[in-house]
C-alpha cells in the first residue's frame, strides 16, 4: 500500500462516514441497483475502483476478480478488506486520491466509481487521471448523484444544505454538474442516463449513471 499527503483524514468524520456507509450502504445500493446492474455489467477480471468506501460495489463483481481500490479514508480500510474477503475479491488497496493515481499510463481496461465524483476536490483532474490510466478502448463506468438542473425548488434545497452536507460527508457536494464534466473530459464516447431516485433525502435524489469510453 502506498500513502499520500493529499487527503487529510478527519478523526471524527472519517470513522463516521465509514459507519454511515456500512449501515446505510444496503439502502443506498437498493436505490441505485438497476443502474449499477447496467453499467457494472461485463467487467474484466481486473478493475480499478475509485473511492471504494466499505466495498458497496463488490456485490456486482465475480469471485476471483481483482480490484485495485483507491480509497484515501483509512477508516474505511478494515471494512473494505473484510468485505473483499467475503466476496472472494483479490484486493490491492491504494491509499491515494483520484486526483493523483499511483498507476501507470494505459494500465487498465476498466475504472468504476459510485458516489465519488461528488466528493473529490477536483472532478476534472480525477477524470483526466481516469483517462490517463485507461488503455485505448477502456471504459469508465460511473453512478453518481448530481445537482438538480431543471428543478428550481430542489436546486434551492441543495444550495441551502450545501455547507452542513459537505461538512458531514467530507466535502461532498449535491450541486455538481457532472454530466458536463464527464462529457467534456475527452472520452471518445459517453453514454449518460440522468434519472431520479426516490429517497426521503431530497438533495440526494438527482442522479446519473453511464459509461465513458477512451478512444484509440
Ligand atoms: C460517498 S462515499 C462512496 C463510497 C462507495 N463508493 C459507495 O458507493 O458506497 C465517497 C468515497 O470517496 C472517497 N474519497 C474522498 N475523496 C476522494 C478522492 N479525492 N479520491 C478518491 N476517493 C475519495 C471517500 O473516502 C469515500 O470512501
Amino acid at each position: 500500500m502506498r500513502t499520500t499527503t493529499a487527503y487529510e483524514a478527519n478523526l471524527a468524520r472519517g470513522p463516521f462516514d465509514a459507519a454511515f456507509f456500512t449501515v446505510m450502504g444496503g439502502y443506498l445500493d437498493w436505490l441505485m441497483r438497476s443502474r449499477k446492474q447496467r453499467v457494472f455489467a461485463n467487467l474484466p477480471d481486473e478493475i480499478v475502483e475509485l473511492g471504494s468506501g466499505v466495498g458497496a460495489n463488490f456485490r456486482y463483481l465475480r469471485p476471483g476478480m481483482r480490484v485495485i481500490a483507491v480509497e484515501p479514508n483509512p477508516a474505511m480500510h478494515a471494512r473494505l478488506r473484510a468485505r473483499a474477503a467475503r466476496h472472494e475479491i483479490g484486493l490491492e488497496l491504494h491509499d491515494v486520491v483520484g486526483e493523483q493515481l499511483d498507476l501507470p499510463d494505459a494500465s487498465t481496461d476498466m475504472v468504476v466509481s459510485s458516489l465519488v465524483l461528488c466528493t473529490v476536490s477536483d472532478p476534472a483532474q480525477v477524470l483526466a487521471e481516469v483517462r490517463r490510466v485507461l488503455r485505448a478502448g477502456g471504459r469508465y463506468a460511473f453512478v453518481e448523484h448530481v445537482g438538480a438542473k431543471d428543478r428550481p425548488l430542489l436546486r434551492r434545497i441543495q444550495r441551502l444544505v450545501r455547507r452542513p452536507w459537505a461538512w458531514v460527508f467530507e466535502g461532498c457536494s449535491c450541486e455538481r454538474d457532472l454530466a458536463e464534466a464527464i462529457a467534456g473530459a475527452g472520452f471518445a464516447s459517453v453514454d449518460i442516463e440522468e434519472y431520479r431516485v426516490h429517497s426521503p433525502v431530497l438533495p440526494f435524489n438527482t442522479h446519473l449513471a453511464g459509461i465513458a469510453t477512451k478512444g484509440a
